[in-house]
């Protein structure tokens, strides 16, 4: 038998060896070795636990939930879509919030609107359905459209309950909440994961159910997606049905109206936060009518009704290092000081974004600065102020450059038409793939969770790929050389296959998705929807060349002159005509389908004057959901011109001339039925 010592000593390398593996996957999100190696690693340490049984660490993979989660779990879509939220961060965002809303609405002015007002956990949010009183199936949020099948780990959370004995409970329900852990809980942990977020994250993440019921996880529920039985009308019912039910609700939940009150309660809340056993980063503010909720709906991925209120960001003091310029995909060269690294709330910044060139100017930052820099939750850190007492005597102004860093090209700044003034950003006046940097953040866009979601294909391995000159324009990806892959550093030949599975899968995608992939300046999520709910299968949008009658694009309500420009310069671009014709050869670009069942199907619409009792915006939500089509031109293309209060007289008497029927805004209710 080998030494002992010798064995021991091999047994705690392997261990550290392992620890280490798990800080690069929980807090830095940057595996350096593939599935394989790690279950490799890890199966050589319990092997030497079982053969050898004076071997025991604190450390040993079989006693910890800080090993690996599998990343292979099932998907399942979510019957209805898992949203995010919008950020306000003070008085003025929320007074614009609730202006919308009640323009939206139509209501009158100083109507008191209710809102639900809630802690915004920072934990994981989950999605647990129950038929027939039973928890049947738990979903991770995933990229809101589809989660992973955490079933088993769910069911270890005491506080989730299994079987709801009450009657009136619907009879088929997703209840939706957050998981997290306690802060005093996570004390215990807190050498192995970061934050307490990361830490639920892991451990709900595990392959093996009893991993995660190693870690005290809690539930706390707060909205439902599908219901059956909408037996309630507020959120505040809804709150307090769920606590009937069994489970856990926030016990600072609250019921607030006016904005001046949802200030005041957000300063008295934020002096609380670091009181409270679990970490929150703002308030959630949720009109608290389910019925106004569903009339105002959502717009991309948030809804118009709920808004989160973020508490106020950490600051720290730093020295500048240096300033970088990055350039963005649509070209924007973005100054970032790099700053010797400062712990703010939690999180090490290195870096801090300094906008644009005027704000360098404005604030006087120079490399060798000390600076203020403040970071809240997600948003990326920036530079406050500088400490002008601190200035080093030799330091320059700095120069921002006036060609592009990457490629050359001249820096530009655009001219804005509505406010009659230049933008701030400076751009490289080579958009496209023509720049070096551009192109690798278009691919970088191209792979992304809102484009073609392609797990395993994250910005570094992108990076990666492209310094090896594996891809170098979008469509290459679906190109790739996996043997070569296999062999890189950190690979391996499961993740390798998982990639190949991912890019395979993202084959087939949505029209709507492919638009948006294509990075167009100026067509966003939103815009790239109506574009392919006008276009709606490939064959009409490959159309779309240097001949395109562009202007006709008009037609469609939301697209305005600054998207056409945008379009028609994208598509005179050979290379961008190149991309989209390669990638429609190589892909399954889905059709979009006309909703069958709406009464107003094939008809478009447009909206004149001013209309009683309902917003122009609700309107067009409102045909829109029936398959209507709304117009912003007279036109041939035109079936109804809806007219209100004073209508626009030039628009009736186009109308006049084309025949189009000119219909009152009852005669519109009547086609809705
Ligand atoms: S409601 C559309 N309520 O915030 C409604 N979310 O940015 C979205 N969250 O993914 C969910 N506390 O993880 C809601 N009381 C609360 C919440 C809450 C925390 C998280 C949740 C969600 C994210 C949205």
């Amino acid at each position: 038998m080998k030494n002992r010592n010798l064995i021991k000593k091999d047994y705690i390398n392997k261990i550290k060896e392992l620890t280490e593996h798990n800080k690069h996957y929980y807090e830095k999100s940057s595996p350096k070795i593939s599935d394989a190696e790690y279950d490799k690693l890890k199966n050589k340490i319990t092997n030497l636990e079982k053969k050898y049984s004076f071997l025991e660490s604190k450390n040993s993979p079989s006693l910890l939930v800080g090993s690996k989660p599998s990343k292979n779990f099932l998907k399942s879509k979510h019957r209805v879509k898992m949203l995010s939220l919008s950020n306000a961060f003070g008085y003025e965002d929320l007074k614009n919030f609730e202006k919308k809303i009640s323009n939206f609405l139509n209501l009158k002015k100083d109507t008191d609107i209710e809102y639900s007002v809630e802690p915004k956990i920072d934990g994981i949010s989950a999605s647990l359905t129950y038929k027939n009183n039973n928890l049947v199936l738990g979903l991770s949020r995933g990229d809101g459209i589809s989660g992973e099948i955490i079933t088993e780990n769910l069911k270890t959370i005491r506080e989730i309950p299994k079987l709801i004995k009450d009657k009136k409970f619907p009879k088929d329900i997703d209840i939706r909440g957050e998981v997290y852990i306690g802060k005093s809980d996570f004390e215990k942990l807190k050498d192995r994961f970061a934050n307490p977020r990361n830490a639920a994250s892991g451990s709900l993440r595990q392959k093996d159910p009893s991993e995660t019921k190693k870690i005290p996880l809690r539930f706390i529920a707060y909205t439902y997606g599908f219901n059956s039985e909408m037996n309630f009308k507020k959120q505040s019912e809804f709150l307090n049905l769920l606590k009937i039910w069994g489970f856990n609700t926030n016990t600072h939940n609250k019921i607030i109206s006016n904005v001046n009150n949802l200030v005041q309660n957000h300063k008295d809340f934020e002096k609380k936060r670091y009181d409270l056993d679990f970490d929150v980063d703002g308030l959630v503010y949720k009109i608290n009518d389910l019925d106004l909720q569903k009339r105002l709906g959502f717009v991309a991925n948030a809804p118009r009704w709920a808004i989160a209120h973020k508490f106020s960001a950490d600051s720290s003091f730093s020295k500048i290092l240096n300033i970088e310029i990055q350039i963005g995909r649509t070209g924007a060269l973005t100054p970032v000081a790099k700053i010797k690294p400062v712990n703010i709330g939690g999180v090490v910044v290195s870096n801090a974004t300094l906008h644009n060139e005027e704000e360098i100017i404005r604030k006087d930052i120079r490399v060798g600065d000390t600076v203020k820099v403040e970071r809240a939750g997600d948003v990326i850190p920036h530079v406050l102020s500088v400490d002008l007492k601190k200035r080093l005597k030799e330091s320059k102004n700095f120069l921002f450059p006036k060609n592009c860093p990457s490629c050359g090209s001249k820096v530009i700044k655009d001219f804005n038409k509505i406010s009659k003034k230049y933008d701030a950003v400076q751009r490289c006046s080579s958009e496209g793939y023509k720049c070096e940097k551009i192109a690798i953040e278009k691919i970088k866009h191209f792979v992304s969770k809102e484009a073609f979601n392609i797990e395993g294909l994250g910005k570094k391995v992108v990076e990666k790929f492209w310094d090896l000159k594996f891809i170098n324009l979008p469509f290459d990806i679906f190109n790739l050389n996996y043997k070569k892959i296999e062999e890189l550093e950190g690979w391996g030949k499961l993740s390798a296959q998982n990639l190949r599975k991912s890019i395979e899968k993202s084959k087939s995608v949505g029209l709507d998705k492919f638009i948006f992939s294509l990075g167009i300046r100026h067509i966003g999520q939103e815009n790239a929807k109506l574009l392919s709910q006008y276009f709606l299968n490939v064959e009409n949008f490959s159309n779309l060349t240097k001949n395109f009658n562009f202007d006709s694009l008009a037609n469609i309500d939301g697209i305005g002159e600054t998207q056409i420009n945008s379009l028609k310069n994208f598509f005179s671009d050979q290379v961008n005509l190149n991309v989209v014709k390669k990638l429609i050869s190589i892909l399954n670009v889905r059709n979009i389908l006309e909703n069958k069942k709406g009464k107003l199907k094939n008809k478009t619409f447009m909206f004149t004057g001013k209309l009683s009792n309902i917003s122009r915006a609700e309107a067009k939500s409102l045909t829109e959901e029936n398959s209507g089509k709304i117009l912003s031109n007279v036109s041939k293309k035109l079936d109804y011109l809806v007219i209100g209060e004073k209508p626009t007289a030039k628009k009736v008497k186009q109308a006049k001339e084309l025949n189009i029927k000119i219909i009152s805004q009852q005669e519109w209710k009547k086609l809705l039925n």
